[in-house]
């Protein structure tokens, strides 16, 4: 099964991801996972993006389709895989489109997380992740059992000041492939501002 999640930042595409790739064994791609590893890792790379990602811009398109051009490539995306944050523009839409012809697969089901903006910032600045594990929490909706055992750290880009930077960026480049994948047929829409147990059940309602 060939998945994407779409929706804005803090939408709840990589706290769903984390719920398909259990259920599926599937792989989540996740390009700011990616370059995320990369600006830790401070390569080439990750230090270009890094100046982008701290402005809450996206990351030219031309490194983010050669990431995902090896990714895609990788044995574990054979049976399948989950797209999170990309494609975010149409240029980077269409070079998928073009690589999963090369690679002779589709796309099965593009998964639309619906969350007003109103929503996203409280979301954000409130948001946590593992160190441990990777998973993503949230101070009030999500918070985990154990805060100490989990080691949780804020990203260096959940301010608001980015926030706001990361929804313009939104609306102005990406919000347009929501008619790009309606137009083929293959998106859905899912209302996000239910719980995350919610939402993970009206999807897999959807892809069952
Ligand atoms: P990226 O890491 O992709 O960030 P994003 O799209 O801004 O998405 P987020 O990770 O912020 O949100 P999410 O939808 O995964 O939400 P989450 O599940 O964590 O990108 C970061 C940067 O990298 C970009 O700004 C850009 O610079 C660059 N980049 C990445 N990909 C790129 C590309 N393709 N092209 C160009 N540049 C690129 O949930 C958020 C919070 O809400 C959590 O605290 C969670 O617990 C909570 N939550 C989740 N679901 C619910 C729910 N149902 N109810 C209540 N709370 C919920």
């Amino acid at each position: 099964m060939n998945l994407m999640l779409f929706g804005a930042p803090g939408a709840g595409k990589g706290t769903q991801a984390k719920f398909l790739i259990e259920k599926y064994g599937i792989p989540q791609i996740s390009t700011g996972d990616i370059l995320r590893e990369a600006v830790k890792n401070e390569t080439e790379m990750g230090k270009e993006a890094k100046k982008y990602m701290d402005e809450g811009k996206l990351v030219p398109d031309s490194i983010i389709i050669g990431i995902i051009k090896d990714r895609l490539k990788e044995a574990d995306c054979k049976e399948g895989f989950i797209l999170d944050g990309f494609p975010r523009t149409i240029p980077q839409a269409e070079a998928l489109d073009e690589l999963l012809q090369e690679l002779n697969i589709s796309l099965d089901k593009v998964i639309s997380l619906n969350v007003p903006d109103e929503d996203i910032i409280e979301r954000i600045t409130g948001r946590r992740v593992s160190k441990v594990t990777g998973k993503i929490y949230h101070i009030k909706f999500n918070p985990p059992v154990d805060e100490k055992e989990e080691d949780l750290y804020q990203r260096a880009d959940d301010t608001e000041e980015t926030v706001k930077k990361r929804l313009d960026a939104y609306h102005t480049q990406t919000a347009p492939l929501f008619d790009f994948y309606k137009n083929k047929g293959i998106l859905v829409e899912v209302d996000g501002t239910k719980s995350v147990d919610e939402v993970t059940k009206d999807i897999i309602n959807i892809l069952n």
